[in-house]
């Protein structure tokens, strides 16, 4: 018997950076998917195959010994076959660049969760939500949870530290354009240095934090209107605060630039120094966009909102 999961990969639409000092974030699941084929299997081992690896490992192991990127198939395979007297087989399949901020791992965490735990018994998301954020947490131990949390419901997503999540029940339809500058990031440094650039600048980050906020209300009306030149407007304005705090470098500003000329404005999604920007646009300045970022050599391709989340096939 095989069981098999998709979730979708995720972008921040805005409040990356100062959601870690309590600011509201907004966040949306996109149309990229990863897949997750599970299947017991007669030897006790546990055995992970995607595109990069193909791996044959022995159950009950410390996590520590298990290489990094592996350990969330790796803690969920172990944890949901103990004493099934099985082994388990999960194959990965990825239509989300990996490590770029576009939520491939909590895509993998939640699609994996509930793969495997669909062989033993029915589930439901809220189970597989917890699994998949302890899972999670074997990479990264300070996750918020959002990420799963958007990759499991799907749709858009209001989330602040002290209020946790809220999904936004309007459904806008826009296309965005998300470039990736394939210039690797460490989340934890950009974090650390925003970190920095607080404690030298106080008044002025306070007032940005400020600012965010307020621009984060404006964003919650526009989406809830459908308004996307009203969003573009916020999208241009909440990049000018990520350059203020030092996450931006010149090629994500020429990327942004491109993004910038035909759609309604473009930004950084995530953590910056690297990774990807994203350009909003609709029907009518869709194609122009990701001609102009193909005429200027970048690797590009569109979204839209996923709205189904978590697939149990
Ligand atoms: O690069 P990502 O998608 O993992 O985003 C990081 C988001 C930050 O706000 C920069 C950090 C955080 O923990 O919220």
């Amino acid at each position: 018997m095989k069981s098999k999961a998709s979730a979708p990969g995720k972008v921040i639409l805005f409040g990356e950076h100062f959601v870690v000092y309590g600011i509201k974030s907004i966040l949306c699941a996109i149309n990229k998917r990863i897949t997750v084929t599970a299947e017991k299997i007669d030897e006790e081992k546990i055995c992970i195959k995607s595109e990069m690896y193909d791996v044959v490992l022995e159950p009950n192991k410390s996590i520590s010994e298990i290489d990094f990127k592996l350990r969330p198939f790796y803690y969920l395979s172990n944890k949901i076959i103990q004493n099934q007297n099985t082994g388990i087989k999960i194959e990965i399949e990825s239509e989300i660049p990996l490590g770029v901020g576009l939520g491939s791992s909590s895509a993998c965490c939640v699609a994996s969760a509930a793969a495997i735990l669909g062989l033993f018994s029915e589930t439901s998301k809220e189970r597989v939500l917890e699994l998949a954020i302890e899972a999670e947490k074997t990479i990264f131990q300070n996750t918020s949870g959002a990420d799963c949390t958007v990759c499991t419901y799907g749709g858009i997503m209001e989330y602040d530290k002290k209020n946790k999540f809220k999904k936004i029940e309007s459904e806008p339809n826009f296309h965005l354009v998300i470039a990736n500058s394939n210039i690797k990031h460490s989340t934890e440094l950009v974090v650390a240095g925003v970190k920095r650039f607080g404690e030298e600048n106080r008044d002025e980050f306070s007032k940005l934090c400020n600012n965010e906020s307020k621009l984060i209300e404006d964003a919650l009306k526009f989406l809830k209107e459908n308004n996307i030149k009203g969003l573009g407007e916020i999208v241009i304005q909440n990049q000018k605060y990520l350059e203020t705090i030092g996450v931006s470098n010149d090629k994500l500003r020429e990327m942004i630039q491109v993004g910038q000329k035909f759609s309604f404005g473009a930004k950084i999604t995530g953590a910056g120094g690297g990774g990807c920007i994203f350009a909003l646009t609709d029907e009518s300045n869709l194609k122009q966009t990701i001609k102009e970022f193909k005429d200027k050599n970048y690797e590009c391709f569109s979204v839209k909102i996923d709205f189904r989340g978590l697939i149990l096939f």
